[in-house]
């Protein structure tokens, strides 16, 4: 485990920039894994920058959305895939097709996630996953409790998941079922950056690298991971 901590939310973004547009280097063909949320977005405008002016190739890149709601439309701008499209594909610059959904929006999710998994696959796992953490250690929607094996599958979001969201979601209400990327390939993952951001994540950030291993904090699992880095800014970085 790699821990990097940094004096604020910017510079934890170039530098989350700077290890995946080296990593993007080296593999141009990279199936990479993409968090929405918050904590990535500048990251995410950063790589941009660095892609134009050190002409980055990424039009081989194949990316993969890490989660969706359930019954909600991908041309709703509310739809996870939506965010990964206006967060990550257009600053890059990337088709919207160019990215393999997890389709939250049929009716036969279990389907949904049979295809998702098979386009793992297919790309051979993931090089990278570019992970969030959220308020309860979930990755992705792994929600607690989440085994290490767990696949692509259907989740009931918890109450601290819903809370986080709505934040997003404004007067609407957020879609208690989700489809997440299953834990076993974000575990497998060759190299792992998981962001982290801001004092309200301190706590969470202490149990997932310092506290038991334990399906309840299902980012804890990463204490086992060697090719994980974690770059946080200073404010959630737990001292000791
Ligand atoms: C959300 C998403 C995750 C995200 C995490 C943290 O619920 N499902 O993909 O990484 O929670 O979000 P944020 O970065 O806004 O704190």
């Amino acid at each position: 485990m790699h821990i990097v901590v940094t004096k604020d939310h910017t510079t934890m973004s170039q530098k989350a920039a700077r290890l995946i547009a080296d990593l993007i280097q080296q593999q141009p063909t990279a199936a990479l894994v993409v968090a929405t949320g918050n904590t990535p977005l500048q990251a995410y405008q950063e790589l941009a920058s660095l892609v134009q002016q050190e002409h980055i190739n990424v039009s081989s890149l194949q990316p993969f959305q890490l989660d969706e709601y359930v019954g909600v439309a991908a041309d709703d701008p509310r739809s996870l895939y939506g965010w990964s499209k206006r967060a990550f594909l257009d600053p890059l610059q990337l088709p919207a097709a160019s990215i393999t959904r997890l389709r939250g929006d049929l009716d036969d999710t279990a389907a949904a996630c049979r295809d998702y998994d098979r386009a793992v696959h297919a790309a051979g796992g993931f090089e990278l996953a570019i992970l969030g953490l959220g308020p309860n250690g979930h990755l992705g929607f792994n929600e607690p409790p989440t085994r290490s094996i767990d696949p692509t599958r259907q989740v009931t979001l918890t109450p601290a998941s819903l809370a986080s969201n709505a934040a997003y979601w404004g007067e609407q209400t957020v879609p208690e079922q989700a489809l997440t990327c299953g834990m076993n390939h974000l575990l497998a993952a060759r190299h792992i950056f998981l962001l982290v951001s801001g004092a309200h994540k301190r706590e969470i950030l202490w149990q997932t690298v310092k506290g038991p291993v334990t399906e309840e904090i299902p980012s804890s699992y990463l204490q086992q991971i060697a090719n994980i880095t974690i770059i946080a800014d200073h404010d959630a970085w737990p001292n000791e």
